[in-house]
């Protein structure tokens, strides 16, 4: 296991094939999942030579939490498709790298149990439910068990036609349910599983209902899956703390922009007033570069962390987050970079001479 693509390989036959279609598929024709791949095959490193590189510093700190690589774990539903460790699992992994996780509103560990299990910062996806009595409660849960910041999921406020999930009618296999709410969905129904979620997302959330969100929490809170200089800007008046720019892992509006085209765009507009971190295709340390040459502060990483555990549980996953962290390193210095710091778009110029 020496790349990222030999975990994919060998987690592709190790997982049931509906449960595989739910992780690797997108939405639609998949166009935006193929195109986040592609996007950082636009750009080629321009390495400076002759700089001492003796010593490589990954370190950086997120909205205050130090971490010691600029690569993180997206929040990903419902680990215990992959391995029956699930969250916890994943938990320790990133702790044991230094990175940091982010817990999805659809873990099938509770938030209680996956924060014990932690060695390293956590922040907590939200989606916010029609029932407003159930976000609140996770709110709360979260901040009591010292969860840093709440990740409010915005791109999907309806959920994507995911073409793999609809035909193989996917459903989460008996035993397995979202473990922060003990009634859903496993609540008698064998409908598929987009189906129940949509039962209780509430698609009506919007700007105005931020204000509710602060009134619940003194955690800072991070928009992911802005991909507009226009959202960009209205989330830094209102404060937000921090934007992933994403567009879900191509799993939500298909033909959308990738994370990294829009990521300039929202770098330019939010100008400094919040953090910026990326997610979306990342799959070699080189791509993390790109990424943070471009303005993140740091990737999120979603899919190759459930191909870790589907392989080897927590030390499947810290070797794929190992193995980032390592491509990174050697990235940065053969470009004669030291730090995080002196990774500009210097560093970059478009493989073609056509403007990427
Ligand atoms: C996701 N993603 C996601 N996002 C979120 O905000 N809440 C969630 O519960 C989930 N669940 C989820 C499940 C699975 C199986 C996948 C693959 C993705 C999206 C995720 O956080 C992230 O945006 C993408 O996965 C990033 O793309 P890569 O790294 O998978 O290419």
């Amino acid at each position: 296991m020496v790349t990222l693509d030999d975990y994919y390989t060998a987690a592709r036959s190790l997982v049931e094939p509906a449960a595989w279609d739910y992780i690797d598929g997108g939405s639609g024709d998949e166009t935006t999942l193929r195109e986040n791949l592609a996007g950082y095959r636009r750009y080629r490193l321009r390495p400076r030579v002759l700089v001492d590189v003796s010593r490589c510093d990954m370190r950086t700190t997120l909205l205050g939490s130090p971490v010691a690589l600029p690569i993180a774990v997206a929040p990903t539903g419902f680990h215990g498709l992959v391995t029956s460790e699930a969250e916890s699992a994943c938990a320790r992994a990133a702790g044991e790298v230094g990175a940091l996780m982010v817990v999805s509103t659809f873990a099938t560990t509770r938030l209680e149990d996956v924060a014990r299990a932690a060695r390293g910062p956590l922040w907590m996806q939200l989606y916010v439910f029609r029932d407003r009595t159930v976000s609140e409660d996770l709110v709360k849960r979260a901040e009591a068990v010292g969860y840093r910041a709440l990740v409010v999921t915005v791109d999907a406020p309806v959920r994507g036609r995911r073409v793999r999930d609809l035909r193989n009618a996917f459903a989460l296999p008996p035993g397995l349910a979202p473990a922060n709410f003990p009634d859903i969905p496993a609540d008698g129904s064998s409908a598929e599983l987009a189906a129940q979620l949509a039962r209780h997302i509430d698609p009506a959330f919007s700007w105005d209902d931020l204000a509710w969100l602060r009134s619940l929490t003194r955690l800072p809170i991070v928009l992911k899956g802005v991909l507009t200089a226009e959202d960009a800007a209205h989330a830094a008046e209102l404060g937000v703390a921090a934007i992933v720019v994403s567009n879900h892992g191509g799993r939500q509006l298909d033909g959308s922009v990738t994370a990294l085209d829009a990521l300039p765009e929202v770098v330019s507009a939010v100008a400094g007033r919040c953090e910026v971190l990326v997610d979306g295709g990342v799959r070699r340390g080189s791509d993390a570069l790109v990424a943070l040459a471009l303005g993140a502060r740091a990737v999120l990483v979603g899919r190759p962390v459930l191909w870790g555990m589907a392989v080897s549980a927590a030390e499947g996953a810290r070797d794929v987050l190992s193995i980032l962290g390592a491509e990174l390193e050697t990235a940065m210095a053969l470009c004669g970079r030291t730090d995080l710091a002196s990774v500009d778009a210097s560093l970059l110029r478009p493989a073609s001479h056509r403007p990427c």
